[in-house]
């Protein structure tokens, strides 16, 4: 019963007919989150009788229709009985369900409330009242606009599967080739062997092997559905080498994830294209270097492309497939169709610094620390983000990522745009402190403490005001999203995602929702703009401008849209 994942509760009868036949806690651990079941979970639950395999699916089924044979019904337990066809029951399992409600959705969702609303109302007062009951709140929910942003985002994900399909049959018989076996090489290496393809992992480091190996097996490990035969088919098959000379002849795709130098890159890449077969794919995972350029060393430029990933890439579902100048078409629906193939959602994107996602973050994670500059506190700065529905803050961010990558994106950014995407500075004097944000233990935040806390020593050590109030949050947050917004546009019409219009911005609600964090239930960030409308974003901007200096300045699009009416679906 997935409705719950599209702002909706289950309409036809779900919230009345599931919680009577497996119980009220096991029918709300699926409808509240919105889960599909393997088939030996549907049996657990008591959702299914008896899982047939295929091939004897109509006979069986023949056999228990003609009564010849019977099947082995689960029968709801005692103490589920309890807790769902009676009224003390009920309520604890109500007060358990409306924590769990609170804490995966911030009173951001309105379906989830209401579908516990409605199986306990039909419970309650009978089959039929639960019926109309549901159907009404169907109808209010149908109509919200959390399920309307929901329902278009499920469309984006669906029309991205759709990206690579022309190319699906190629990527069955894949082999890989990952060079660099760091932090995002070992993730690379493990998202393909879980499915299915074969991987030589190589590095120059035996040591950095040995630990992508160990970091790979704690990730297993932690899977707790995968059985011991399945971790070692996965394990086995990755193979890890420091020689150049391993036999890569047979590999079909490389993917390249070593240090960011473009030297380095280079002659990686000259070396791959020498050792790997004519037509074989050549990606990188580059974010911050010109594909275009790296493109240069090899002899067939046409099939090189980026592949960027986002860390952690276990846990991240967006890739960003960097066309350069040369890269074919093939090239581009291969490794669309290998992200689909990994589980992740791929946008095609223009080799641009800091691509689609990064120019897009750069000017709201340096608006944050302006903020701090102007006696805003971490905490104040964080906990608005988070109410506008942000899954984090963006100080917070800042030191999940790590300073120093941070600090290198924003010089990279400033590289390739000027003053625009100038930052205060303070992450670099957070470098220059060896404070490095979680990876050292300490950043903006303190994590020696659980749970982390802002540090108390922020203030001295970057030379800020006392901390001021925050008075309206609404003034916080629109600095922040505005400066999303404004880059955004940006994007869009300088065909960043694509020639500029519905696709394009499409590809960029779906690479904010999957890479930014961008709340869900706002369906994106342009469909979010597309809501305010650009009058209203013209006004909000105009006014930061003469507040805060040129960083605000609207950009054309926007202007434009404001006095054309037209749509941030299309062209200005
Ligand atoms: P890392 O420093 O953790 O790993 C790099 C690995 O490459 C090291 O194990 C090193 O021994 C190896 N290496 C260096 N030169 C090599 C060569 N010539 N041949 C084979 N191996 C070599 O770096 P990380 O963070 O994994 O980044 C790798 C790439 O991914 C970089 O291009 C980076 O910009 C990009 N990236 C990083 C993200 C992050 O959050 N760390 C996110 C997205 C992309």
């Amino acid at each position: 019963l997935p409705e719950t994942k599209l702002g909706i509760l289950p309409g036809f009868g779900g919230t009345q007919r599931l919680p009577r036949l497996i119980g009220l806690p096991k029918a709300l651990d699926i409808i509240l989150a919105g889960k599909t079941l393997k088939p030996g979970q549907a049996r657990s639950y008591g959702l299914v009788s008896e899982i047939v395999p295929y091939p004897q699916l109509v006979e069986r089924a023949e056999a228990i229709l003609l009564k010849r044979q019977r099947t082995k019904e689960k029968s709801i337990s005692l103490i589920d009985k309890f807790l769902t066809f009676t009224s003390p029951g009920r309520k604890i399992v109500q007060r358990g369900a409306e924590k769990q409600i609170q804490r995966a959705t911030k009173g951001f969702y309105p379906a989830q409330p209401a579908a516990l609303q409605s199986c306990l109302f039909g419970l309650q007062k009978g089959l039929k009242a639960g019926f109309d009951f549901e159907a009404k709140e169907l109808g209010r929910l149908l109509v919200t606009p959390e399920s309307k942003a929901l329902v278009r985002l499920f469309f984006l994900t669906e029309d991205a599967k759709g990206i690579g399909r022309s190319a699906r049959a190629g990527v069955s018989e894949m082999r890989a080739v990952v060079v660099g076996a760091g932090i995002m090489g070992a993730g690379i290496a493990s998202s393909l062997a879980r499915r299915d393809i074969h991987v030589v992992l190589k590095d120059t480091s035996q040591q950095a092997l040995d630990k992508a190996i160990a970091h790979i097996k704690e990730f297993l490990d932690k899977r707790r559905h995968l059985k011991e035969k399945e971790k070692s088919f996965i394990l086995n098959r990755i193979e890890t080498t420091t020689s150049d000379s391993a036999n890569i002849g047979n590999a079909t795709i490389a993917i390249e994830a070593i240090v960011e130098r473009m030297d380095v890159k280079k002659a990686v890449f000259s070396s791959l294209s020498e050792a790997m077969p004519e037509d074989a794919i050549l990606a990188t995972n580059t974010s911050s270097l010109s594909v275009s350029e790296i493109a240069e060393s090899v002899k067939h430029p046409e099939r090189v492309v980026g592949m960027h990933f986002f860390n952690p890439v276990e846990k991240m579902p967006l890739v960003e497939i960097v066309r350069g100048e040369k890269t074919d078409e093939r090239t581009t629906a291969v490794v669309a169709a290998l992200t689909s193939k990994l589980g992740k959602f791929p946008i095609v994107v223009q080799d641009v610094p800091g691509f689609l996602v990064n120019r897009i973050l750069t000017p709201y994670l340096n608006e944050a620390g302006f903020l701090l500059v102007d006696g805003y506190s971490i905490s104040d700065i964080d906990s608005a983000a988070v109410s506008f529905g942000m899954p984090m803050g963006p100080v917070r961010l800042l030191d999940e990522v790590g300073l120093d990558v941070a600090m290198h994106v924003s010089e990279v950014m400033v590289e390739g745009y000027g003053s625009r995407m100038k930052s205060p500075g303070l992450v670099s004097k957070m470098v220059q402190a060896s404070r490095l944000g979680k990876k050292s233990g300490k950043g903006f935040y303190d994590f020696s403490s659980s749970p982390s806390r802002p540090a108390e020593d922020i203030v001295d050590l970057l030379g800020l005001k006392r901390e001021r109030d925050l008075g309206d949050k609404k003034v916080v947050i629109d600095r922040l999203v505005m400066s999303l917004i404004n880059e955004a546009v940006l994007c869009l019409d300088e065909g960043v995602a694509g020639t500029p219009g519905e696709e394009a911005a499409k590809q960029i609600d779906l690479g904010t929702v999957m890479g930014t964090g961008f709340p869900p239930f706002r369906g994106g960030l342009l469909f979010y703009a597309e809501g305010l409308g650009a009058k209203a974003i013209l006004q909000t901007l105009r006014h930061l401008e003469k507040q805060h200096g040129d960083r605000f300045q609207p950009v054309r699009g926007i202007v434009d849209r404001a006095e054309s009416g037209k749509s941030f679906f299309s062209a200005s």
